[in-house]
């Protein structure tokens, strides 16, 4: 699909954590394209992460929630909406244990809605449109910790891309992987990507899906890992580490997601899917090492000084053990590659979240601390 001079696209869930860096992104590379964001502002849309753009004058909020399709469906034929980039979902795996009928009903069912309501407003004429779903690695499920030739890991492997990396296993998540999804969430998700799909392969609709390893950065809400912890390194709030926390995961600045969407949006091949990662993978307590001295560190207390808040909590039922992705495709395809090293990014990370402290405060008031709470009763 080539650049078009104008264009009008709802980014649904914008005032979420990828969305608004999207949103952002959007509004600013493409002064002749209208923005729309379209969300509903669950307890993990925030207005704030926008202010920066808000006034804009080719961006645009609309409150709506996806799965009401009668107003999607307006709102498309009103403003002549020719793309979607759908990242709106419950997105967190311990609420989805908690409550998986909410995942299912906005996961799911909100994207049905979203893609019949496009299927309607496009009516057959595809030219210049397109659906783009954004998806999670977690549908592939959980992959192996494998210790070749008995080397500990992490050790070196050479991706399909020809690249050496660091990898705990000599197995990735590949687009042509099996759904093995574990937790309600990634179920929800898996769900959502075959409508997607199947969007495409009945209507003909012009769909693209990605499936995208673990996000850090800037405006993440912080029932995440490293957004929970950094705020609790500050206040000296003891860490919750899940397990023995050995659980492995692929970490990707969130600006570097958004420049990846960017790029598939505009040139990912129709009905085609894509992996998206860092080829950066982490043992959880690694990370959580590193997020202590960083903030130790930058708040001059003694470097580690920190350590004993590190508390092993019961493990999270079903928690998948290694996710690693294979983005050797986008890379090979459509030339993306990650742009920042890890420690670059923790650093950057670690340093917003600290100067933004009024961001913190103000999500994490409220219903917010009753919810952390109850979560964390009896672990
Ligand atoms: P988030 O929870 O920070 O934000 C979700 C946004 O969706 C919020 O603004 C919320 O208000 C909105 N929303 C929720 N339900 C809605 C509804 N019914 N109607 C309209 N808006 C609604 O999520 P995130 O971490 O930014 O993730 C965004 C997308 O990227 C999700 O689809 C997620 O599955 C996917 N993803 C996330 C990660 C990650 O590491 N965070 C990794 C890969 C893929
Ligand atoms: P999370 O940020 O919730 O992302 P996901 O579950 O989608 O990977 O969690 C990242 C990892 O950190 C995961 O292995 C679970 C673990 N974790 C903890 O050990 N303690 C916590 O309090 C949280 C939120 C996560």
């Amino acid at each position: 699909m080539t650049k078009q001079m104008k264009r009008t696209i709802i980014i649904t869930g914008g005032a979420g954590f990828i969305g608004s860096h999207v949103v952002r992104l959007f509004v600013n590379k493409y002064p002749d394209y209208r923005i729309i964001n379209l969300d509903k502002l669950t307890y993990a849309g925030n207005l704030a992460n926008l202010k920066d753009i808000e006034d804009k004058p080719n961006y645009k909020f609309v409150r709506m929630d996806i799965c009401d399709f009668d107003g999607v469906l307006k709102l498309m034929q009103d403003e002549h909406v020719d793309g979607i980039i759908h990242l709106a979902a419950e997105s967190h795996v311990d609420r989805s244990i908690k409550d998986p009928f909410t995942f299912a009903q906005t996961n799911v069912m909100g994207t049905l809605s979203l893609l019949q309501a496009a299927k309607i407003a496009w009516d057959g004429n595809w030219e210049g449109k397109r659906f783009y779903h954004i998806s999670t690695d977690e549908v592939y499920g959980a992959l192996e910790m494998t210790d070749p030739e008995g080397v500990e890991p992490p050790f070196t492997t050479k991706a399909s891309s020809g690249k050496h990396h660091l990898a705990y296993g000599t197995t990735f998540f590949t687009e042509d992987l099996k759904y093995q999804p574990h937790s309600p969430y990634s179920a929800a998700k898996a769900s959502s990507d075959h409508f997607v799909r199947a969007f495409h392969d009945t209507y003909g609709m012009p769909t693209v899906v990605t499936n995208c390893s673990n996000n850090y950065g800037p405006y993440q809400f912080p029932e995440k890992l490293i957004p929970l912890f950094i705020n609790n390194i500050r206040h000296r709030k003891p860490l919750p580490v899940y397990g023995k926390g050995e659980n492995v995961r692929d970490w990707l600045y969130v600006e570097d997601h958004a420049r990846a969407i960017d790029l598939i949006f505009h040139e990912g091949k129709v009905g085609d899917t894509y992996n998206i990662g860092g080829f950066n993978e982490w043992k959880n307590i690694d990370i959580i090492k590193v997020l202590i001295s960083t903030v130790d560190r930058l708040l001059g207390r003694p470097e580690g000084a920190d350590m004993d808040l590190i508390t092993y909590v019961t493990d999270r039922a079903g928690h998948d053990l290694r996710y690693a992705i294979d983005s050797s495709k986008l890379q090979r395809e459509l030339g993306w590659e990650p742009s920042l090293q890890f420690e670059e990014g923790i650093e950057k990370t670690v340093r917003w979240y600290l100067d933004n402290q009024e961001w913190m405060d103000n999500v994490t008031s409220g219903d917010y601390q009753k919810y952390y709470d109850d979560m964390y009763k009896g672990r």
